[in-house]
């Protein structure tokens, strides 16, 4: 008796949760962008990742850090795919600290390709080199996310609609600023808006659009979280074609081995 009502106690807490929680996700607004990596044969558009590599050194970098992606990276294939020597001489620009220097006590220097981006600088400002697997653009319906399956996750598209879903409106919070954004879940975010529109000069003459320069930058970190997606694609797509080769093949088996059988039971041959 006792275990049935606890059962049935939990069973309506877990339902109010859920409600609460789809609830919740109905207020942050996110819009479904397209994206060129999107579906079982999408991938990145180079172009488009190294316009995000710009944004994100120009803006966004003053705070957040990449910790997690080596410069050396940026010239992979199905990457933003720079040349050799200018991945150098971006890393040129990052300093980091190398214990081994002055005797071990270490000093800073240039960074190499080998090293990683440097740690956030601004100690509440999220890593970033994950965040797009880190977050759901679509959570439905009724926060079962079952509409994953047919969008996608929503990572890219959720980081879109954050950095163009400032309204203006701020408030004072327990002495933080924070500011009104229709994506970000509760609708206040501690990050002031960080882009505009036209906040860096594309050198390929795409126009800097605030939906364009968030695009990007959101698509740039899809690809830190996650850089091997073509080739997950192309092994996924490789395993699906033998599995249905091997399908094939296994139905003619299976045909030849009981067609002597088959003859027998339907045209009613009498044993010998
Ligand atoms: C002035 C510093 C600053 C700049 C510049 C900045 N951010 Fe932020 N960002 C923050 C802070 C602080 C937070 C934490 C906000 C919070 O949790 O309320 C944050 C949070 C985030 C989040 C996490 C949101 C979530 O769902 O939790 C993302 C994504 C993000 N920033 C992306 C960017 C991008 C992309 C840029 C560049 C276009 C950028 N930020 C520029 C300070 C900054």
């Amino acid at each position: 008796m006792m275990i049935k009502e606890l059962t049935l106690s939990l069973a309506v807490a877990l339902g109010l949760a859920g409600a609460a929680h789809a609830a919740g996700s109905e207020d942050s607004h996110v819009i479904d962008y397209d994206f060129s990596f999107e579906g079982p044969f999408g991938t990145y558009d180079q172009f488009q990742l190294q316009r995000g590599l710009q944004v994100y050194t120009e803006v966004c970098s003053a705070c957040h850090g990449l910790q997690y992606v080596a410069f050396r990276n940026l010239a992979d294939d199905g990457g933003p795919g720079l040349p050799e020597d200018q991945v150098r001489a971006y890393a040129a620009q990052y300093e980091v600290w190398d214990e081994a220097l002055l005797d071990g006590e270490g000093d800073f220097r240039d960074a190499v390709p080998t090293d990683k981006f440097p740690e956030s600088s601004l100690s509440n400002a999220p890593d970033l080199s994950l965040m797009a697997k880190a977050r759901a653009g679509f959570h439905g319906p009724y926060g079962l996310g079952i509409n994953q399956l047919v969008r996608g996750m929503g990572g890219a598209e959720y980081l879109t609609s954050l950095l163009t879903g400032y309204t203006g409106e701020m408030k004072t919070e327990a002495g933080a600023t924070l500011y009104e954004n229709t994506a970000f879940p509760g609708g206040w975010i501690a990050m002031p808006q960080p882009l505009y529109g036209d906040d860096v000069g594309y050198e390929d003459g795409t126009e800097a659009t605030l939906e364009q320069v968030s695009k990007d930058v959101a698509a740039f970190m899809m690809w830190t979280a996650e850089p091997k997606l073509a080739a997950r694609k192309q092994a996924g797509f490789a395993g699906v074609v033998m599995l249905g080769v091997l399908a094939v093949l296994l139905y003619l088996t299976n045909k030849r081995i009981w067609a002597p059988y088959k003859r027998k039971a339907k045209h009613d041959v009498p044993a010998e």
